[in-house]
């Protein structure tokens, strides 16, 4: 077996999608499509994609998207949107990931274009240690329709229309409705070029069992105010009915119109029971059914940030109420983020955040940094599992409740 330092970090070259994506086919347990090659050239971006090459064996790789996503305030803030992350069994345990992570960190610290970074974590132990906090939960939804029908008096009466369509035929609809929820929705990743494309990928073998994918619509006048991307299972008792909606993605531009979108596909002749793998951890509709324990809960965790620029980060988003807090912060692989720093903001507006020698308010690694910062976990949460240790009393309470949002954020892209 070749030593560490034979093995060599370089360029995930574009002939090489296919060879690198075999190889992570393997890590991922997964079964090979040749399909997947054509998927990947959509959105590939060799420049800021890396493999381990051991010779000629691919031993390890790992990339990044250019993706921005809603931060707390509304703004659309780039973020790499880390993917592809594998190791060879036969190379594993020896440092590989942790030359690629450095590696990638240190790229997006120096390219200078994205402040964060995110990712989907395989497994929760692996990324913490490299400065990722886990930021958004979601909801797993399952529930018998019959069983939750809308409160009479929440019940929208939805004017306009809706409309069946084909994914492909309807992607201009869902993406004025998604553009239209995004600047609202922390959590939410822009859809730019090809990704709408990736959305609606739908390949058999991604289906389990279930119908393509179809979209529902509802739109007033010309105006699409919302929209359901869904597959149907067909009753398989013949006793039934008991088909069963899973639903993808049910976005609308407004509460009101999620909830009539809800309504109108939970209400589908034959259906019986309804899924959703990733709702929002708050999942308004529950408090909107006439009985709430019918709706069966489970949860998990989905994007995990890390805040390569801490800086830049935390005064790209607002805060939910006035703070001024010194945090003393420790960082396992960006040298450029640890020490003092002073973060400063009224409620809503603009925030500051430099560099002090003045006293710690709140000692935290930039982990902790990274979990809170979409608003969705608390830094006295945090503090209560030994992660966060307040120094000043009061700074805690001050800091968890500036850096929290009111509705935890969502995202429903998987990268
Ligand atoms: C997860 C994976 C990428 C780790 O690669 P690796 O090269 O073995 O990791 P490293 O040797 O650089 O490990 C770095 C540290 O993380 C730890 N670690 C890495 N993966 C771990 C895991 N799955 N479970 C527990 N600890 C893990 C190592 O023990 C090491 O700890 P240390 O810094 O305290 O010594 C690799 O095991 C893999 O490809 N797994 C299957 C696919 C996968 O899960 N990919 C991640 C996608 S999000």
């Amino acid at each position: 077996m070749s030593d560490n330092d034979e093995i060599v970090l370089r360029q995930w070259r574009e002939d090489e999608i296919e060879a690198g994506l075999r190889f992570l086919t393997d890590q991922f347990l997964g079964t090979w499509h040749d399909e997947s090659v054509g998927l990947e050239q959509l959105v590939f971006e060799s420049e800021r994609f890396i493999v381990m090459a051991d010779g000629d064996d691919i031993v390890g790789t790992a990339g990044a998207y250019s993706r921005e996503v809603t931060v707390p305030g509304g703004a659309g803030v780039p973020v790499a949107a880390v993917t592809g992350v594998g190791v060879s069994p036969t190379h594993r345990r020896r440092g590989l990931l942790r030359r690629m992570m450095t590696h990638q960190l240190h790229d997006v610290h120096d390219r200078g274009r994205e402040p964060l970074a995110a990712l989907w974590a395989a497994e929760s132990v692996i990324y913490g240690r490299f400065g990722y906090g886990m930021a958004i939960r979601r909801s797993l939804v399952k529930a018998a329709v019959r069983d939750i029908p809308l409160r009479a008096d929440l019940r929208p009466e939805p004017a306009g229309r809706f409309r069946r369509l084909d994914p492909a035929d309807a992607v201009a609809d869902m993406a004025a409705v998604y553009e239209q929820a995004r600047g609202t929705r922390v959590g939410f990743l822009d859809r730019p070029g090809n990704w709408w494309k990736v959305k609606i990928w739908d390949p058999e073998w991604e289906r389990g069992g279930a119908s393509p994918f179809r979209v529902a619509v509802w739109s007033v006048g010309k105006r699409p105010q919302a929209y359901a991307l869904y597959r149907v299972k067909d009753d398989e008792t013949r006793v039934g009915p008991e088909g069963i909606l899973r639903i993808e993605e049910l976005i609308g531009v407004s509460a009101a119109a999620e909830l009539a979108m809800w309504d109108f596909m939970t209400s589908l002749d034959l259906v019986r029971h309804v899924e959703m793998t990733n709702a929002p951890l708050d999942f308004p509709v529950m408090h909107a059914v006439t009985d709430a324990r019918r709706v069966s809960i489970g949860t998990g965790d989905t994007i995990w940030v890390r805040l390569v620029d801490l800086d830049r980060a935390l005064t790209a988003r607002t805060y939910s109420a006035p703070v001024d807090v010194v945090l003393d912060v420790t960082d396992p692989v960006c040298p450029w983020n640890v020490g003092s720093w002073r973060l400063r903001a009224e409620a809503g507006k603009p925030a500051t955040c430099e560099r002090t020698d003045a006293a710690a308010d709140l000692s935290l690694s930039v982990g902790e940094l990274g979990a809170a910062y979409l608003g969705g976990t608390s830094l006295a949460t945090l503090a209560a599992a030994g992660r966060v240790v307040e120094q000043r009393p009061g700074a805690l309470r001050e800091a968890s409740i500036a850096f929290l949002e009111p509705n935890p954020p969502f995202c429903n892209d998987f990268f």
